[in-house]
């Protein structure tokens, strides 16, 4: 948790005023003001990359900014609007970065997605030049920041990209003196940020090397992606959720692992691969930042991105990510403990045909539910009881079942 000094600062200089002893007495009198936690629960929102990539515009970033209110989003939790790469124009004669033609006015766009109760994100690399090679921060950490505060900037995503070739071009071979530089780049960000005085979740980018969730919470990043781009194909999906697995005891609130944006309603993913997918994410605390198009969601895809029961594992406050506690073949079962004593429990289905779960009491009290819990089935939004030994539930291919065992 960060402390405001700026109160503390006042009080000194007021207190120099005074006789020591009297300055001592008032100086325990006045507590220290707690700033709210940036990124207390894993960040939410919708980000253009996924769909847009290059193509994205000030209009398109409006009318996401509409959608978001208009499809019930914004209220389920959705609020970050992030534009990603792209946006980048020149630098003027002072080095200030300015956006281009497609970004007419940040500041406007800002204001615009300030006035529906979003916040709005930004993408930068510490690099000379993003992954779309357009201007990056290297330089000019400072400055951007201080440019980013002034239009209202809530979010930022810095992305690695040639920073690595400046570290090819200063001839930096060794990986531990490469890794160190990376920090450093890192760190320099998160002092511009503090520094422009606005709260900014600060999203690190960097495909999860050299084990970024050791030290991503040091350089001051509030999320870190852990792993290479997704993209909407279930075997990807499943390859980056299952190589979270591990990874829990990095996050907690204020800092979270990232395993990349949501690709729930692009491509050609099936209903229960997208349930899958959210669930997986929400399973694993992770950040859930949607990546579709809005303007043409199916209420299918409305309604899985914005099912509360589901959000609110996601968000649980206790912000301890799944573990897998059982595995059989293509069946997984994922456990995550809630803050209020529920158990949340997914039984995944990675496989081709349908799977049958049987001998459940067991299995439950293995993945760590409370001795006679009643089972809700989140997705269904109905309660099975308390689970038998004759029972059993069938689990689609590619589908999950998610359940929140709690005492009566
Ligand atoms: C990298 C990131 C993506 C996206 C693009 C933009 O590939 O991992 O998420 O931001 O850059 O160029």
């Amino acid at each position: 948790m960060r402390l405001s000094s700026a109160p503390a600062v006042a009080a000194c200089l007021l207190l120099g005023w005074l006789n020591p002893p009297v300055a001592q007495a008032l100086t325990v009198a006045i507590p220290p003001v707690a700033r709210a936690m940036t990124a207390a629960t894993p960040p939410m929102g919708w980000n253009s990359w996924n769909w847009f990539a290059d193509k994205v515009t000030d209009q398109d970033i409006r009318r996401a900014a509409d959608l978001l209110v208009s499809t019930g989003m914004r209220d389920a939790g959705y609020v970050y609007v992030n534009i990603d790469d792209t946006w980048e124009g020149e630098r003027d004669a002072a080095g200030v970065i300015h956006p281009n033609a497609k970004f007419p006015d940040m500041k406007a766009l800002a204001d615009y997605v300030h006035a529906r109760g979003l916040k709005l994100g930004l993408y930068s690399s510490p690099g000379p030049l993003t992954c779309g090679n357009y201007a990056g921060s290297y330089g000019h950490e400072r400055q951007d920041a201080a440019t980013y505060a002034a239009w209202g900037i809530d979010y930022l995503k810095y992305d690695l990209c040639s920073f690595r070739d400046v570290l090819d071009s200063e001839h930096v071979i060794d990986p531990d003196e490469r890794n160190r530089r990376i920090r450093a780049a890192y760190a320099t960000m998160h002092e511009a940020i503090e520094a422009s005085g606005r709260p900014i979740v600060y999203s690190l980018c960097q495909y999860g090397f050299d084990s970024v969730w050791e030290w991503g919470g040091a350089v001051g990043g509030n999320l870190w992606r852990t792993t290479g781009d997704i993209n909407p194909d279930f075997d990807r999906i499943l390859v980056i959720a299952l190589t979270q697995l591990g990874l829990g005891r990095y996050a907690g609130p204020g800092h979270w692992n990232d395993p990349d944006m949501l690709e729930v309603g692009n491509g050609k993913l099936s209903h229960d691969e997208n349930v899958t997918h959210v669930t997986l994410w929400a399973m694993l605390a992770a950040p859930l930042l949607a990546g579709n198009n809005l303007t043409q969601m199916t209420d299918d895809v409305r309604a899985i991105l914005t099912n509360r029961d589901v959000i609110a594992i996601d968000q649980d406050a206790l912000g301890r990510p799944a573990s897998l506690v059982h595995q059989e073949g293509p069946l997984q079962v994922w456990s995550r403990p809630l803050a209020d004593g529920a158990v949340a429990v997914a039984l995944l289905n990675i496989g081709t045909d349908r799977a049958q779960v049987r001998d459940l009491p067991p299995r439950l009290r293995e993945a760590g539910a409370p001795t006679g819990a009643v089972a809700q089935d989140v997705w269904a939004n109905r309660s099975l009881g308390v689970l038998r030994t004759s029972d059993t539930l069938t689990v689609p291919s590619h589908g999950v079942i998610l359940l929140r065992l709690a005492k009566p």
